[in-house]
């Protein structure tokens, strides 16, 4: 049995914001989800988070994916790890981890596992940094650990030490409880420190062995804005270095922000800032021109998407969008349609090959093959107090400025004429105009304007 103890209930002074630190976002994913993640390809079956202040935020965003366990008021790393009763009787080894340390790699979690056996049953992450920080300092004896000392708690000598704790540990189960009630807080934060087993595992003839970790910037663990910036810098390059390895077109890769749970096909071309979160999914030859920005978005191949928004949405290929349009909540666009300018979409299905290229508002609408949409269209979707759908049957021709009043039903091969608000069902074959017939008055334009 595998479990995890993610501490996450500090307040995160140093970050001077009102949101609990580790909900703080890094490309577009709170850092709890980060290490959530990781860990559930890691395999870990129990997965205990430990949450204080500003918890509901935490549990709100997790639900019941996770174990919830409450510390209040926070007194400590082990005090933490103390409230995660749910473990006290499982046997196996569990992870410890520190809630603002989000980049740790599922390959580096594997390798920790690996290293914890029955002669080391301890056994803790550490890196050696050019400026160590505010880090805990790592005091060795060759391969073994004697103690971790809190920067706060250093002498002259050891401030000068390099190699650092990095705050994730992986522990045999059973020796943790049974050694966490000796943890005081002797020390210069009246703390319950975490890093306090090291000499007390010593102490009971069980070695601990410190596991360096090369790349020290995965290890990195955030306390302020500034780190947030740091990592997600850090995570920014590697997701882009990956995906222009595959292939990806990325002309600025300092300025495209690509989550780690999209895929992006190759040939795709990405302007600078655009940004792609959630969990997208883009086929090849797709062109994103700047400002894009798409959220768990399913886009086909040859797309070409001007500095547009599209979210919780299915693209399908060869489609034109933008610039500045939108689409959102549920829309489901067919190949070879085009979305021109100032477009918004709502709950949208939009059939092959059909057009709406200029300032146009859809909601709740159906559209069939092969229509076109003048500029400014409106479904009249919302009556104040309940929403409606429109239905658009194929090859409907829709002149510009019309509105259709929801609920509605326009057949095939119909044509409704520019500026009609329309009330009514329209049979296939049909026209329908519904505007007041013009009346001029002569010579009332000079009179008018006093010529
Ligand atoms: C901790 C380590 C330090 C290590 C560093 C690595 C201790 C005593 N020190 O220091 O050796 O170098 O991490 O990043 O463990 N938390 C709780 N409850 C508490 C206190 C903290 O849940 O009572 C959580 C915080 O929310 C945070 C994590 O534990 O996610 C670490 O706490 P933090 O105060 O940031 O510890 P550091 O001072 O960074
Ligand atoms: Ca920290």
């Amino acid at each position: 049995m595998v479990s995890a103890i993610v501490m996450a209930a500090g307040k995160g002074t140093r970050m001077n914001s009102k949101k609990t630190k580790t909900m703080h976002k890094i490309l577009g994913k709170p850092m709890v989800e980060h290490i959530y993640d990781t860990l559930e390809k890691v395999g870990v079956n129990n997965k205990v988070f430990v949450v204080g202040h500003g918890r509901e935020s935490i549990m709100e965003y997790l639900q019941d994916k996770v174990q919830y366990a409450v510390q209040d008021p926070q007194l400590g790393t082990a005090h933490a790890v103390m409230q995660a009763q749910h473990l006290k009787n499982e046997t196996g080894k569990t992870l410890i981890i520190n809630g603002d340390c989000p980049l740790i790699t599922e390959e580096t979690y594997r390798l920790l596992l690996d290293k914890t056996t029955k002669e080391n049953p301890l056994v803790l992450l550490t890196t050696v940094l050019e400026d160590p920080k505010s880090y805990g300092r790592i005091i060795r004896e060759g391969n073994q650990l004697l103690k971790i000392v809190e920067r706060k708690d250093c002498n002259d000598k050891e401030v000068e030490i390099r190699e650092i704790n990095a705050g994730i540990y992986c522990v045999d189960n059973e020796l943790l409880w049974k050694y966490l009630p000796e943890v005081d807080n002797n020390n210069s934060q009246k703390e319950y420190y975490i890093t306090d087993l090291v000499q007390i595992f010593r102490k009971h003839g069980h070695k601990v062995m410190p596991l360096i970790i090369e790349d020290s910037e995965e290890l990195q663990g955030i306390n302020s804005m500034s780190e947030l910036a740091s990592a997600t810098k850090w995570l920014q390059r590697k997701v882009n270095s990956y995906w222009m390895s595959r292939g990806v077109n990325i002309i600025d890769p300092e300025r495209t922000y690509i989550s780690t749970d999209a895929i992006i096909g190759a040939d795709t071309i990405i302007y600078p800032t655009v940004r792609i979160e959630g969990k997208s999914i883009l086929g090849e030859d797709n062109i994103l021109t700047e400002g894009t920005y798409l959220e768990n978005v399913v886009l086909g191949q040859g797309n070409t998407v001007k500095s547009s928004r599209i979210t919780d949405s299915k693209v399908g290929s060869k489609v034109t969008i933008g610039p500045n349009s939108h689409l959102r909540n549920g829309c489901v666009i067919a190949d070879k349609c085009n979305i021109g300018n100032f477009v918004e979409m709502k709950n949208v299905i939009f059939g092959h090959d059909s057009k709406c290229a200029h300032l146009t508002y859809l909601g709740d609408t159906t559209v069939g093959e092969y229509c076109n949409f003048g500029c400014g269209v409106v479904t009249v979707n919302y009556d104040g107090k309940y929403k409606y759908h429109t239905e658009i049957g194929d090859h409907v021709f829709i002149g510009s400025n019309v509105n259709l009043i929801a609920p509605v039903n326009i057949g095939d091969y119909t044509v409704l004429a520019a500026g009609s608000t329309i009330t009514a069902d329209v049979k296939e074959g049909d026209l329908a105009i519904a505007r007041v017939r013009q009346e001029i008055k002569p010579g009332y334009g000079f009179k008018y304007l006093n010529k």
